[in-house]
């Protein structure tokens, strides 16, 4: 049976929604971990509220090394154990060898298809045996995120919790937080990133474009989600 939603307070900061949403989820709950400014900070709020909530991270086999940094960086901080998940290699190799290495750039069922390898197949074991997963989404960050909530049901992942507790914040409040709070941040930011995915579908962005305008550059803006979302 999926886990009701439960209610939150007006305003509910960032602990309360993670707690609240853990609390309903009534067993194991795990943060989607993409080493982004958001999910570090949601690291940093879960550790110091106490909060029991896993980290799983899914290796696509194309992040930049300055992702791994950040990962490694947490690791020696908060002594945080990661849930690695890989692609099936199998599947990686057949994608390889039949339409080269850069596929996705072909059309965009080529990207769904290399996501759907390298990211969705893995996401679906990773959620395997929980009963909630938390992401770093805002609602800010794109066109495609602007009717996301704190807590909602994900009925195309069994119905367990999905819990989104940084969805009010702007990105002027992530930033504050990182640097308050003195928190590893992947070094692709300094030149130019606001959002980080896998290297070759990622670029930097020039003042005044979208946060997300350097994912995927080469598609439309309704279209830039991986499928890890799908709603
Ligand atoms: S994406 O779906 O377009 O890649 P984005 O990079 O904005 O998403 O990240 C949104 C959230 O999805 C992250 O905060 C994180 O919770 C989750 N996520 C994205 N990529 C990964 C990944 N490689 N491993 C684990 N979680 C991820
Ligand atoms: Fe493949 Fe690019 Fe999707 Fe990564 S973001 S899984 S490289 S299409």
């Amino acid at each position: 049976m999926s886990t009701p939603v439960p209610e939150l307070p007006p305003n509910a900061a960032p602990a309360d929604i993670l707690s609240i949403g853990i609390e309903a989820a009534n067993g194991p709950v795990s943060l989607a971990c993409s080493f982004s400014m958001e999910d570090v900070a949601i690291i940093d709020i879960a550790h110091k509220a106490g909060l029991d909530l896993g980290v799983f991270a899914l290796d696509t086999g194309r992040l930049n090394e300055e992702t791994y940094e950040v990962a490694d960086a947490l690791v020696e901080r908060y002594r945080l154990k990661i849930d690695w998940y890989f692609p099936k290699h199998e599947a990686v190799e057949q994608l390889e060898r039949t339409e080269g290495l850069f596929s996705f750039r072909g059309s965009l069922d080529k990207r769904h298809n290399c996501c759907g390898i390298r990211k969705v197949e893995p996401l679906s074991r990773a959620l395997k045996g929980l009963k909630g997963w938390v992401t770093g989404m805002r609602r800010e960050q794109s066109v495609t995120r602007g009717d996301l909530k704190a807590i909602e049901r994900d009925e195309l992942n069994g119905g367990i919790l999905k819990i989104n507790p940084l969805l009010d914040w702007s990105e002027e409040q992530l930033l504050s937080y990182i640097e308050e709070q003195h928190l590893p941040k992947n070094r692709l930011y300094s030149r130019g990133y606001r959002s980080i995915g896998c290297a070759p579908c990622t670029r930097a962005v020039q003042p005044g474009e979208d946060a997300r305008a350097g994912r995927w550059w080469w598609e439309n803006p309704e279209n830039k989600e991986c499928g890890l979302h799908r709603r």
